[in-house]
C-alpha cells in the first residue's frame, strides 16, 4: 500500500509517496483499504509548515477518508468486511466537551493521517456514513461537515427562521449553509466571485455579497438582516471586526477559521458591550458526526458539494490547487 508522509522539511515538495507494508489490525481494530479522501485547508497548512510548525515529521497528512473494511481484530462486532466506514477526525473525541486527549488524536496532525490506502483504527473511531452517498460525497464529510455542524446546530442551536452568515465558498461555508437551510435558517453568504455567489443563491442563499467589492460588509449584512443570530467565522484576524458589525446583539460567533490571518487588534468592547458570545470550534466528536449523519439520510436531496475529482498520486498538485481558492466546494482525491 502507498502512503503520503510529509518528510525533511515542511512544503509541498516534501510530500512523498512511499510503499509500505499492510497494517494489521490488533484487538478491537479494523483495517480500512481507503476508497476517498477530501482535502481541507489545514492540510494545506500542516504541509505548508503554517498550521503548527513544532509538528514533529514525518507525518502522514489527511483528517478526512472513506473506507473498505478488510480486516477485523479480536472483539470486533460492530463492522464486518466489506462495509463502509468513515473514520472521524479526532479518534478520541466521543462526545461532550472538547478535551486535550482528543485534540492529541487529531488525525493529520499531531496524530498520523489519512492520506494513505490502507489504515488500522480502533472500531471506536468509525461511523457509518449514509448509505445513499457517494465514496467521494462521504470523505468529505469528517471535517468541513461536522465543523459546520457542531457550530450551527450543537453549540448554536439555530432553529428555523434563525439568521446565519457564512463566510466564502468553500468546503466548510457551504456545508454551513445546506445544514443551514436544512433545519430552514435563513443565509447571507459572502464570495470574492459573483459566480460562486449565483451558485451559492441556487443552494438557497438569501442575502449574497462580494467581500472584495464591499470589505465594509459587516454594515451591510446588519442592515439587510437586522443583525444575523450567528456568524461562521472563516476569515479569522482580517474578518472578525466586520463579522462583529454584521452580528446581532447577543449574537453567536463560531470561530472556525483563519483564511485571512491568526492575530489582529481587536476592541473587546465591542463583544462584552453587546453580549456577543465568540466560541472557539473545532471540528466535532463522533456524536456529531452520528448527528450530522442522521440529518443527511432524513434529507437525500442534500448533497457534498464536489468541485472536483483527481488522483490520490496527485495530492502536492491538489493542495496547490486548493490554495489557489478557484474551487466551490471539496477537492476530493480518488484511487489512482
Ligand atoms: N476549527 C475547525 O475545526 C476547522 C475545521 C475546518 C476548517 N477550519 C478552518 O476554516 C477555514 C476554512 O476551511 P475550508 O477547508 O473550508 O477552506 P477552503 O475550502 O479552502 O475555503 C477557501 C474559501 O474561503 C473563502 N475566503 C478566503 N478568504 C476569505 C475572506 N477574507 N473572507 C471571506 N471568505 C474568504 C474563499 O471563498 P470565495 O472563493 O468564495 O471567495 C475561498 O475560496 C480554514 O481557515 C480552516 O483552517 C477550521
Amino acid at each position: 500500500m502507498r502512503e503520503w508522509q510529509i518528510e525533511g522539511g515542511f512544503g509541498l515538495d516534501r510530500l512523498k509517496l512511499q510503499d509500505r507494508d499492510s497494517p494489521v489490525p490488533g484487538p478491537g481494530q479494523v483495517r480500512l483499504r481507503l476508497r476517498a479522501w477530501s482535502l481541507n485547508y489545514r492540510d494545506l497548512m500542516m504541509v505548508q509548515g503554517r498550521y503548527n510548525p513544532r509538528q514533529p515529521l514525518p507525518l502522514v497528512p489527511g483528517s478526512d477518508a472513506v473506507g473498505e473494511v478488510v480486516a477485523v481484530g479480536d472483539g470486533v462486532t460492530e463492522f464486518v468486511q466489506g462495509e463502509r466506514a468513515c473514520p472521524v477526525f479526532a479518534p478520541d473525541w466521543s462526545g461532550g466537551d472538547l478535551t486535550d486527549g482528543a485534540l492529541r488524536s487529531s488525525l493529520g496532525g499531531p496524530a498520523m493521517g489519512l492520506l494513505c490506502e490502507e489504515r488500522v483504527l480502533p472500531v471506536t473511531a468509525l461511523v457509518k456514513p449514509p448509505a445513499h452517498l457517494s465514496d467521494a460525497e462521504c470523505a468529505t464529510l469528517p471535517c468541513a461537515a461536522v465543523t459546520a455542524w457542531r457550530a450551527l446546530i450543537t453549540e448554536g442551536g439555530i432553529t428555523a427562521g434563525s439568521t446565519v452568515l457564512t463566510l466564502g465558498t468553500g468546503g466548510v461555508s457551504l456545508f454551513a449553509l445546506q445544514i443551514a437551510r436544512m433545519v430552514g435558517a435563513r443565509v447571507a453568504i459572502l464570495s470574492s466571485s459573483d459566480e460562486k455567489l449565483e451558485r451559492a443563491r441556487a443552494l438557497g442563499a438569501e442575502w449574497t455579497l462580494n467581500y472584495r467589492d464591499e470589505p465594509r460588509w459587516g454594515a451591510r449584512i446588519r442592515d439587510w438582516t437586522g443583525g444575523v443570530d450567528h456568524v461562521v467565522e472563516l476569515g479569522g484576524a482580517g474578518t472578525l471586526e466586520q463579522s462583529l458589525a454584521a452580528v446581532r446583539t447577543g449574537g453567536h460567533i463560531s470561530l472556525i477559521g483563519v483564511l485571512a490571518g491568526v492575530s489582529a487588534p481587536l476592541a473587546l468592547t465591542r463583544i462584552l458591550m453587546r453580549g456577543i458570545r465568540v466560541q472557539g470550534v473545532f471540528v466535532g466528536s463522533r456524536d456529531d458526526f452520528l448527528g450530522l449523519n442522521r440529518a443527511l439520510l432524513a434529507r437525500p436531496d442534500v448533497r457534498p458539494v464536489i468541485f472536483e475529482e483527481r488522483p490520490f498520486s496527485t495530492l502536492p498538485a491538489a493542495l496547490a490547487a486548493l490554495e489557489t481558492q478557484r474551487h466551490m466546494g471539496k477537492i476530493v482525491l480518488l484511487p489512482g
